[in-house]
């Protein structure tokens, strides 16, 4: 299968929604929450995904988009998964580490993955058996051989306050002396696992617009992805854990307490 003229349009569309991150950082938003009081979604949320979804729509008619703001109507082989701008709590506050991120789904598989930085301007690439790519450049994962002394990042569901679940995680790993981050933008996370930034990533209540880009990103660069107990991971598993392949069984174990 021809991958490119997907490639094609995730490229356009990610360029498009960085345009409109952009404009509003420059002239100011209008903010709204939804799930909590820290659960924010700006005009740029908005605009970048309907920017998006027209791209494809004039592109790709018939192909079906799930994304963040609008959800998704229908069902079909081709769909993209599309977060317009994860990381929206950063970008509110002018915290320079947020991104778009979309993927395209065939059959049920991530085929097509593009993460964006809005900030620094990386581009993360990749396609199914067609390698990742680091602002064009081949990309692999870290090769650190083991946890101590490796950077992993984590994230926080906006519930937080009421499931404090993914602190007990924090918790285990930190006690063990690893250095960890909450960079604050799950897409770019996984990224950086398949640039080799981190060596690790993982994350509690995740959804598909969170995972379908970084989740090609990271296999394609060499990286592993399962479960939050080490089972295959599938789309719709809310519980992620990604790394370069060396600290991956050591890092569900110390999370798990062992
Ligand atoms: C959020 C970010 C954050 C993660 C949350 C996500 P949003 O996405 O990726 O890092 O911890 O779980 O919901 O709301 O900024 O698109
Ligand atoms: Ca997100
Ligand atoms: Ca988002």
């Amino acid at each position: 299968m021809d991958l490119r003229p997907f490639l094609e349009t995730a490229l356009a569309a990610a360029y498009v929604a960085r345009g409109i991150h952009q404009l509003y950082q420059d002239k100011g938003f209008t903010q709204s929450t939804k799930s909590t009081p820290t659960d924010v979604v700006t005009q740029a949320d908005k605009e970048a995904e309907a920017a998006i979804r027209a791209l494809i729509e004039q592109r790709h008619p018939g192909h079906v988009v799930l994304g963040e703001e609008e959800g998704q109507q229908g069902e079909g082989e081709y769909r993209w998964i599309v977060d317009p701008l994860d990381g929206t709590v950063n970008y509110a506050h002018g915290f320079p580490f947020y991104c778009v991120s979309i993927g395209l789904e065939v059959r049920g598989e991530v085929m097509v993955g593009v993460v964006l930085d809005t900030a620094r301007g990386d581009l993360f690439t990749a396609t199914r058996g067609g390698g990742a790519y680091f602002n064009g450049r081949p990309m692999r994962v870290s090769r650190s051989p083991k946890l101590l002394g490796s950077l992993i990042a984590t994230g926080f569901p906006y519930d937080v306050a009421r499931d404090r679940e993914n602190l007990t995680y924090l918790e285990r790993v930190l006690f063990k002396g690893i250095t960890v981050r909450r960079p604050g933008a799950a897409a770019l996370d996984l990224a950086y696992v398949a640039c080799g930034r981190l060596d690790g990533f993982w994350e509690v209540k995740l959804n598909p617009w969170d995972v379908a880009a970084g989740w090609l990103l990271v296999e394609e660069a060499g990286g592993r992805i399962t479960g939050i107990h080490g089972e295959p991971y599938r789309m719709g598993n809310r519980y992620l854990m990604a790394s370069n392949g060396h600290i991956h069984e050591e890092l569900l174990a110390t999370i798990h307490g062992r």
